[in-house]
């Protein structure tokens, strides 16, 4: 049986987007952090500069206000201040199955206050995305790699298909405490145990604008749909929220024990999910 005692509590963030995804964090995240008990925070943080990259200014910021450990997806080339984050901060990944020699670290072991080691990896799905190794393969090879105690390991799939993030979950069930998804931008509601126990959830969603087409001004990006000519898609400004899953954690098993969606909105207006509906019994 879990021991709450003893479980851990993890923070996952999905995409932080501009300045408006990197001030509900700061708001939010040290209120959370205290509230919530939480041991870890994980945030993709892969649009969090003008929506498409990091600078180490923002990662710095980020740090600040309690995120331990960021990630960096698709974007993670898009700027040359990533490559100053990625060669200097350990606590800032890529991608494992881009090429070895491209800069940064697709994995990494982190430490609890109390010491727990919790293992993230993060890997590029290949359905609409860029023409990377086999995420499943690089996945294999992580965990070979890890040492024996660190029994906790996070699985990041960053992807556009939701079937490739399901049949990653079924890859790695049982062998990984969870697989989420992230790069969407859109808080799935499919969060579960999968059969052999890993917690399992599409996407993580997006930490930002709401008012706009996946944290970018909808105006720009219906001119492209509509005429199919380009225009700067802006990052949009308005109805903030910060999504993502708290994980609790069995330090001595590793499985997790619970798996919650958030949806925070920054004005403390109700979330957009999983206000599902309640079905009377007499209709059952
Ligand atoms: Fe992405
Ligand atoms: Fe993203």
């Amino acid at each position: 049986m879990h021991d709450d005692d003893q479980a851990i509590r993890i923070l996952l963030i999905g995409d932080i987007v501009g300045k408006t995804g990197r001030r509900i964090v700061k708001q939010k995240l040290p209120g959370l952090r205290e509230s919530l008990g939480l041991d870890l925070v994980i945030a993709n943080a892969e649009n969090s500069a003008a929506g498409s990259g990091i600078t180490p200014k923002i990662f710095s910021e980020l740090r600040a206000a309690g995120v331990d450990l960021m990630t960096l997806g698709d974007h993670a080339w898009k700027r040359k201040d990533n490559l100053d984050v990625l060669n200097n901060e350990e606590l800032c990944l890529r991608p494992s199955n881009y090429p070895e020699v491209a800069a940064g670290k697709g994995w990494g072991v982190v430490s609890t206050e109390s010491g727990v080691q919790v293992a993230h990896i993060i890997v590029l799905g290949r359905v609409f995305m860029d023409a990377v190794d086999c995420p499943f393969r690089a996945v294999d090879s992580i965990l070979e790699q890890l040492p024996d105690d660190v029994r906790i390991c996070i699985v990041e799939y960053h992807g556009e298909a939701t079937s490739e993030k399901q049949a990653a979950g079924w890859y790695l069930d049982g062998r990984v405490t969870a697989v989420v998804g992230t790069h969407t931008h859109v808080l799935t509601a499919d969060a579960r145990f999968l059969t052999q126990g890993t917690a399992y959830i599409s996407d993580l969603g997006m930490t930002g604008p709401y008012d706009g087409v996946i944290g970018r001004e909808a105006k720009p990006v219906l001119h492209k749909f509509l005429t199919s000519m380009h225009a700067p898609f802006t990052v949009a400004e308005n109805n903030v929220h910060m999504c993502g899953v708290l994980l609790t954690v069995d330090p001595e098993t590793g499985k997790a024990s619970s798996i919650q969606p958030m949806d925070i909105a920054e004005d403390g207006t109700s979330p957009f999910s999983h206000d599902f509906l309640q079905v009377p019994e007499s209709s059952e």
